[in-house]
Formats: C-alpha cells, sequence, structure tokens
C-alpha cells in the first residue's frame, strides 16, 4: 500500500474521552462562525486526505508553499490552506489560546490551538497560486474576499461535519485503503472530477481500468463555482453509468468533501496528493484539469508534475491527450491515436453543452450517454428553477 504524503495518515478527530474534556470548557472559548469552504478544510484535515497537514498553515509553510509549492519541511505540497479572519476577529485573540470553531448553526466542530496570526498579500496569494489577480477567476475572487489576518495552529475536530446527502457514498482514506487491501488491489487509479461524466471521461477511465486493478472515482461534492452542475446530479449520472456500463467489483465511486480552487497545474498536483492519501498509486490528469477559462494552457497541468522528482510524489500520474469521438475511426480517439481531420471528431464546448441541456436537446450519443443526457436536462430544469435563473 503506498504511504500518505509524509509518511503518515493524519486523524485530527478526538476521542470520545477527549471529547468530554474538550465539550467541558468549550463554553468559555472564544470563537468563530465558519463558512463552508473552512469546514471542507477542516474536515479534509481531520480526516487524513490533506495529511501531513494538521490545522491551518502558519506564516513559514504558507509562504514555502507560495514561493516553492513545499512546506518549510521540504514536502511538495502546491496550495495555501488557512483560516482567513477579520483584523478585528483577529485582535480578538490571543498566541496559545484555544478558539472553538461554529458551523453555521453555531455548533461547535473544533478547535483551533492558535499557533500564530499574520497578515497576509492577497495580490501575491492570486498571481502565485492562480496566475492570476482577475476578479473573474472565481478562486482568485475567494482569497480577495476573504478576511486580511490568517490564524494558524493545529485543530482537535469535536464534530465530523455530517453528510446527510450522498451518506452511502462516505468514506475516510483510512476506509479507502483498507477497502483497496480487501480487495487486493495493488495498483489503483484515481480520478477527480468537478462534472457530470462524458464519454471523453469514460474513455480514460477504462483505458486506465485496462491496466490497473481498481478504479477510484472521487468526484467534488464539496463548494463548486455556480454555473457547475450541482453535486447530486453528477452522482446520479455515476449511479447509473456504473449500473449499465462498468465492471462493479474494479470501481468504487466514494464523494470528496473538498472544495474546488480552479488553480489548474496547482491543483492538479494537489489532487494527485489528496489521492495518494486515499491509497491510489496513480492519477489521471488529462486535458486542462481543474482549469477555467482560458488561465492556463491544455496542457500545463501535466507539465507541472515535471518539476518535482517522481518519489517526492510517489503517485504516479497517467497524462491523457484531449480526447473525441471521431466518426471515421468510429471510436473515442485522441491526437495520439486518431489519424484523421477535426471535421470527423465530434468535440463539444462545455457551453455549448449547457445550452443544449437547457434547451432540452440530447446532445450527440459520441458526446454524452442518452441515460445521462436525460439525468442533466432534468437536473438542469430543477436547478433553474431553484436557482430562478
Ligand atoms: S476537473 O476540473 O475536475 O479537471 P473535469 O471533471 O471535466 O474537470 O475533468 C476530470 C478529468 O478528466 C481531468 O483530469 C480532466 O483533465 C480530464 N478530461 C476532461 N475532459 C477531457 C477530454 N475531453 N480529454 C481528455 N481529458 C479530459
Amino acid at each position: 500500500m503506498i504511504k500518505p504524503h509524509g509518511g503518515k495518515l493524519i486523524n485530527r478527530i478526538v476521542s470520545e474521552e477527549e471529547k468530554k474534556i474538550l465539550k467541558e470548557k468549550i463554553f468559555i472559548l472564544k470563537s468563530i462562525k465558519l463558512n463552508r469552504r473552512q469546514i471542507s478544510d477542516i474536515e479534509m484535515i481531520a480526516i487524513g486526505g490533506f495529511s501531513p497537514l494538521e490545522g491551518f498553515m502558519g506564516k513559514e509553510d504558507y509562504l514555502n508553499v507560495l514561493y516553492n509549492m513545499r512546506l518549510a519541511n521540504g514536502l511538495v505540497w502546491p496550495i495555501p490552506i488557512t483560516l482567513s479572519v477579520d483584523k478585528n476577529v483577529a485582535n480578538r485573540f490571543e498566541i496559545g489560546e484555544d478558539i472553538a470553531l461554529l458551523d453555521e448553526f453555531g455548533t461547535v466542530i473544533a478547535i483551533l490551538h492558535l499557533e500564530e496570526i499574520y497578515p497576509y498579500n492577497k495580490e501575491l496569494e492570486a498571481e502565485k497560486v492562480y496566475k492570476t489577480k482577475d476578479l473573474n477567476h472565481p478562486g482568485a475572487k475567494v482569497v480577495f474576499s476573504q478576511g486580511d489576518f490568517l490564524l494558524s495552529g493545529k485543530i482537535s475536530v469535536i464534530e465530523k461535519p455530517k453528510h446527510t446527502e450522498f451518506s452511502e457514498y462516505y468514506l475516510t482514506p483510512e476506509e479507502t485503503r483498507r477497502i483497496f487491501t480487501e480487495k487486493g488491489w495493488k495498483t489503483i487509479v484515481g480520478f477527480q472530477t468537478r462534472n457530470p461524466i462524458h464519454r471523453a471521461h469514460e474513455y480514460i477511465q477504462k483505458c486506465a481500468l485496462e491496466i490497473f486493478d481498481g478504479l477510484f472515482l472521487h468526484p467534488i461534492v464539496g463548494e463548486t463555482k455556480s454555473d457547475d452542475i450541482p453535486a447530486d446530479i453528477r452522482m446520479k449520472c455515476y449511479e447509473v453509468l456504473i449500473e449499465k456500463y462498468y465492471p462493479k467489483d474494479r470501481v468504487i465511486l466514494a464523494i470528496n468533501p473538498a472544495y474546488m480552487r480552479y488553480a489548474g497545474p496547482r491543483e492538479a498536483i494537489f489532487h494527485a496528493i489528496v489521492r495518494k492519501n486515499y491509497g491510489c498509486t496513480h492519477f489521471i490528469v488529462g486535458r486542462d484539469h481543474a482549469g477555467v477559462g482560458n488561465y492556463y494552457g491544455s496542457y500545463d497541468a501535466q507539465r507541472i508534475f515535471l518539476e518535482f522528482k517522481p518519489e517526492e510524489l510517489d503517485i504516479v500520474p497517467l497524462f491523457f491527450e484531449h480526447t473525441f469521438y471521431c466518426k471515421k475511426c468510429g471510436n473515442m480517439a485522441s491526437y495520439k491515436t486518431c489519424p484523421h481531420g477535426q471535421e470527423d471528431r465530434i468535440t463539444l464546448s462545455g457551453t455549448k453543452v449547457r445550452q443544449m441541456l437547457q434547451d432540452e436537446e440530447i446532445p450527440p450519443l459520441e458526446f454524452t450517454r442518452p441515460e445521462i443526457a436525460k439525468i442533466l436536462i432534468e437536473g438542469m430544469k430543477r436547478k433553474f428553477r431553484e436557482y430562478n435563473i
């Protein structure tokens, strides 16, 4: 079994005994109300998805991540994991104190053992992580909307965030590692996704399944941008597709409670590290992985892996070229395998597909399976009703 990043799977969920002790003193602690993204980070730290992180980053780690894509100890880590607050909130705290972290209902979900309070440069973070200061970039926008100070320190999690939706697909890294071992899988391919499954996804997943023991489908169900398809619809698509077209005993579907950053290349490395923590040995990186708009080149998220020694990451990236259906080949293909011209290839942009679905038009079979198109059309109708778009 592949080792977690940094060598040890982190578990920051307190024992029942510690819980009792902490619950007694919670009422005297100062508190902070968290947003959904912060809660998602807490959950990922708590269950070991972000191993070796045990809490929110201090200044030295933070700056090393921005400048070198490494923690202060040299371990590869491309994305800052921080807890921001406004100045007036930061002023209430003293280094060394415990702070209660609350969810939106006011329930204490974790304690932050405060180690540092530090200001940071949002422009620098946006430039380094997202390669842009443009507020149209969803990741950069989040940075500029955050509080001006960062709090760092280890966390002790009292209540793991509850997942009422998709609870049957909730697996921690410890659980997936156990399942992979029980199944006798030696090689496991992780697949990150935030979009509804289409034929290109299916093709690259099945190419990998031809070679490796198991496929770990790990769609993001944390926050995504508002024009992405909601997670429940995407999960339904996966259920239907696995039922009809996948060898069920070779596939594990589980939700990833993290949220999307849209950091393109840096996020590809991050996604790979997280899947390594879940026990994957290989990780698919296709075209424009975790990209948005035109901020990154189509294959930047593959090239960035060359900046690290293979043993530093350990998990092996599997690079796929842009794949499509070719009418002359009569099957799915990529530039690597298809000699025909663009006119023979069926490719549709995300915007075009969204428009077709909105107009209740089924996209070509070669792009999306009809079962999926039906779910998406229904889903889009619901989304427009709910969001009044
Ligand atoms: S992502 O933001 O999670 O990367 P998406 O869910 O669309 O978006 O992609 C999941 C994975 O499939 C990524 O590795 C992406 O690069 C890859 N991918 C998506 N579409 C294609 C395609 N047509 N050809 C090759 N790879 C693709």
